[in-house]
């Protein structure tokens, strides 16, 4: 099928059925165009953590569908989401990753100034504007603000184009998973550790975010890295202390009734988490000194209570999933139809024992990094999946696992693990988000 999707909403919304959706989902550059216009303007997107703007005119520049945004820290401690557009022309007012204006962001074409809140401190020459309607244009307002920021317990996010959902009731209770991710630490609070590993991805970014709820692959697709480590762990007596590795890699070889006793929460606007009474992550050994430190901060009942929440992933789509257990995200930042570019950032737990730290560095290493051997079984797939899509004769791709006819939107609901309802879900809300602004 061939379809003019521009101002099309309807061939849009025929893309996505109940049960499966249509391949160009996956493979049209002109639905991905479409997508950074649209779907990724009226969604809420993560930006960063707070952690990473600890002062005044501290930045930190990240593109979101194409637009280049700067995220900077105010004086009144507020977070503001601008353009890094200048004014004048619409140079981009710094290149850097991340840095510190100061008081200002100068402009390094024409010395055009703007305060850090964005409005504009000085002009060059400024006489040469009299008698002119400057003032009366966009140009005089400085740099373009974005209005829907919304920091929770440290996560940045931003929605671009204004209306729609506000942020609380666009995620819902999904939110409690970065409450437990942040609660982990005795001071509730986390940090960013070092630069994130990228990993660059040759497939759509959306294969990549339905696989972190897809339980039917793990034993499967990472058999050769995950068994692996399996078979050389096998004879070992049961009291035997575990490597790091080893305890971060067997879980992947768990069979299909553990993934499905594990169980999904599914909530509207394509949000889900897996692991709902146990996951990967329940049963890595404890760490005596940081027990201690949660029951010192929380008392023992609550502590216990946090610390055996170890949800497996959770999407806070589209663009950011977490693993609260091992305080990791991954953010997926698409840059063509085919690529898309996967960060994977670690956090501290401020006032936790080191080791922690270490253990998050070992997973991210061990399973997100283009160092993995895990990570590139998943690519493996996602790449063979791309190719694939391109055969002809069968233009759908299946989401029938456990449909239930009677299906509308997930609103807030538990089911068994290996339902493929989180992926129906990301794709009504996809729907949904992509043609709101036609
Ligand atoms: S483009 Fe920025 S000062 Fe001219
Ligand atoms: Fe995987």
């Amino acid at each position: 099928m061939k379809a003019a999707y521009r101002d099309n909403p309807q061939a849009i919304r025929a893309l996505v059925k109940p049960d499966r959706v249509h391949r160009d989902l996956y493979i049209s550059p002109e639905v991905f165009e479409l997508e950074r216009q649209h779907f990724f303007a009226n969604t809420w997107n993560y930006l960063g953590h707070d952690s990473q703007l600890p002062n005044p005119g501290d930045f930190i520049t990240v593109e979101l569908a194409g637009r280049p945004l700067l995220v900077v820290r105010q004086r009144d401690r507020s977070v503001r989401v601008l353009m890094n557009r200048c004014a004048h022309k619409g140079a981009q007012l710094t290149q850097e990753a991340c840095g510190s204006a100061g008081k200002y962001f100068r402009c390094p074409y024409h010395a055009w100034v703007f305060h850090i809140d964005g409005s504009i401190q000085s002009i060059p020459l400024k006489k040469g504007y009299e008698g002119t309607a400057l003032n009366e244009c966009e140009t005089a307002k400085g740099l373009a603000v974005v209005q829907d920021v919304a920091v929770y317990r440290g996560f940045i996010f931003a929605k671009l184009n204004p209306g729609g959902p506000d942020f609380t009731s666009y995620f819902g209770d999904s939110l409690s998973s970065i409450d437990n991710m942040a609660d982990r630490s005795p001071v509730g609070e986390l940090e960013v550790v070092g630069p994130p590993l990228r990993f660059t991805h040759n497939c759509n970014w959306k294969m990549f975010v339905e696989n972190l709820n897809d339980t039917m692959h793990p034993m499967v697709a990472h058999e050769s890295s995950a068994g692996t480590a399996k078979a050389m762990w096998a004879g070992q007596p049961a009291d035997q202390p575990k490597p790091m590795a080893v305890e971060q890699f067997v879980p992947f070889m768990s069979d299909y009734r553990f993934f499905d006793e594990m169980g999904i929460r599914v909530f509207d606007n394509g949000h889900s988490y897996t692991g709902v009474n146990f996951s990967i992550h329940s049963k890595y050994s404890s760490i005596p000194e940081y027990e201690a430190a949660m029951t010192a901060a929380y008392g023992e009942e609550r502590a216990r209570a946090i610390i055996a929440q170890a949800r497996h992933n959770t999407v806070y789509y589209p663009n950011l999933t977490i693993k609260g257990a091992i305080q990791s995200i991954r953010v997926a930042r698409p840059l063509a139809v085919d690529k898309t570019v996967v960060e994977s950032w670690i956090f501290r737990l401020k006032g936790a024992p080191e080791v922690l730290l270490q253990r998050t560095a070992m997973y991210n290493r061990l399973i997100n990094s283009p160092f993995s051997v895990v990570g590139h079984d998943d690519l493996y797939a996602y790449r063979a999946i791309q190719v694939g899509l391109q055969g002809d004769g069968n233009d759908w791709i299946s989401l029938h696992r456990n449909y239930d006819p009677r299906e509308t939107t997930a609103h807030d609901q538990i089911t068994n693990g290996t339902n493929e309802l989180p992926i129906r879900n990301q794709y009504r809300a996809w729907a949904q988000y992509m043609t709101a602004s036609m």
